[in-house]
């Protein structure tokens, strides 16, 4: 079952855990890594996988039909891990249309060649769409996501993601496509591309630049080790139930000023610096536009079902984290040049 697979979107942070994952447990499975390699796909993130004999790389767009056409037509995959797409909401506010085309466009392009090359007989096949909790909304103060909460998406990316899920239900509903989808909380960890919270916010302090926290720092997410979250895509891949949809999280709500807080504390203790410098670098700047307040996912119906819960504590995890960036500067260095500048002067110089 599910001997070829495609991994789309295996050079970005969530992905390269994902295919070194299926790599290493799966020596038998032929994994076909396909990214367009945009500004967030990175190869450096795969180099101790890249000469495995079951694993290769594909560079090419998944809005792309013709191509896209022609690559199932060559590798007849069994099964597709689908996580490329525009991640940053940020992005999404300033420029809606790539959301959009990569993340609907690209999806559907998807759908419909696994559609036509697997021509209804689904014996043995899988698309499994790697979603996020943001399709939800915002909660207030209190309760959870489950996987009967209403969508309610707020942002151009999780609306394009929104978008994207019932086009996927639409196929399994429709066509009988074999899909299950999966709906994660925020993940942290390395390889993370320092856009997001936790890895800019460590790229600064290492650097002594302003900490930007957005609004009074009152937004809460629920923040997941990326490797239980690939953990969990390689559960729910192989004994999921297909039409399902499965919430991931690990039950772990921070207050973006505590996790910053906490996070300066580990930063003094591993650059070696007085307790209370890194925390003087916070910075309160203008919010987010339709800042979603608090996401919280209820993962109750993976663990009851498929045994999956995470493995790490937040603040070993964190540990884990940090320590990785203070080791790999080079990569850092790496994806900060260049066209990273003109986006963090785009993003953050006039807040
Ligand atoms: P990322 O931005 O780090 O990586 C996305 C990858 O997709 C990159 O390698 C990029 O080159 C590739 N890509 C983008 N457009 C493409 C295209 N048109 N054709 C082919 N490849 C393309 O994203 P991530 O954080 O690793 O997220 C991966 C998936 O998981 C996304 O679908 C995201 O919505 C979902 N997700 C992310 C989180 C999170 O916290 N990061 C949480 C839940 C769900
Ligand atoms: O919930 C899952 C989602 O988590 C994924 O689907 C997205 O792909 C992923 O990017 C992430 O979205 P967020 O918007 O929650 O992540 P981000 O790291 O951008 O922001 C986390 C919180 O920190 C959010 O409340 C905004 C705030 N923030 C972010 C940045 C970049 C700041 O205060 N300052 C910043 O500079």
């Amino acid at each position: 079952m599910h001997n070829t697979i495609l991994i789309t979107g295996g050079a970005g942070f969530i992905g390269s855990h994902v295919v070194r994952l299926f790599v290493k447990n799966y020596p038998h499975y032929q994994i076909i890594n396909l990214d367009a390699l945009t500004y967030a796909g990175n190869l450096e993130n795969l180099k101790d996988v890249k000469d495995q004999p079951n694993y290769k790389f594909v560079k090419g767009d998944i809005t792309d039909e013709p191509f896209i056409d022609e690559l199932f037509a060559t590798y007849k995959f069994d099964g597709v891990i689908h996580l490329a797409a525009e991640s940053h909401v940020d992005r999404s506010i300033m420029d809606p249309l790539a959301f959009i085309k990569t993340n609907v466009m690209g999806t559907a392009v998807l759908l419909n060649a696994s559609r036509k090359y697997w021509k209804d007989n689904y014996e043995g096949k899988l698309f499994y769409h790697v979603s996020t909790d943001e399709v939800y909304g915002s909660l207030g103060e209190e309760g959870f996501f489950t996987e009967q909460t209403a969508f309610d998406p707020r942002s151009p990316y999780s609306a394009s993601k929104a978008s994207s899920d019932h086009f996927v239900l639409a196929y399994y509903h429709t066509y009988h496509l074999p899909a299950i989808i999966s709906n994660c909380s925020n993940n942290y960890g390395s390889n993370h591309f320092p856009e997001k919270l936790i890895p800019l916010a460590i790229h600064n302090i290492k650097n002594n630049k302003p900490v930007p926290v957005y609004g009074k720092g009152e937004n809460v997410r629920d923040w997941l080790f990326v490797e239980d979250h690939a953990r969990a895509i390689d559960t729910i891949f192989h004994k999921g139930r297909v039409g399902e949809t499965y919430n991931i999280g690990g039950f772990n709500e921070w207050k973006n000023i505590d996790l910053i807080n906490l996070l300066c504390m580990i930063m003094d203790k591993k650059l070696q610096r007085a307790p209370g410098t890194s925390a003087k670098l916070i910075t309160f700047v203008k919010d987010r536009a339709g800042h979603d307040l608090r996401y919280a996912i209820d993962a109750t119906k993976l663990n009851k079902e498929l045994g999956w819960e995470p493995s790490l504590q937040f603040e070993e995890g964190l540990e884990k984290t940090v320590e990785w960036y203070l080791a790999n500067e080079e990569w850092l260095e790496h994806v900060t040049s260049g066209a990273y500048q003109d986006y963090y002067s785009d993003q953050y110089q006039k807040r």
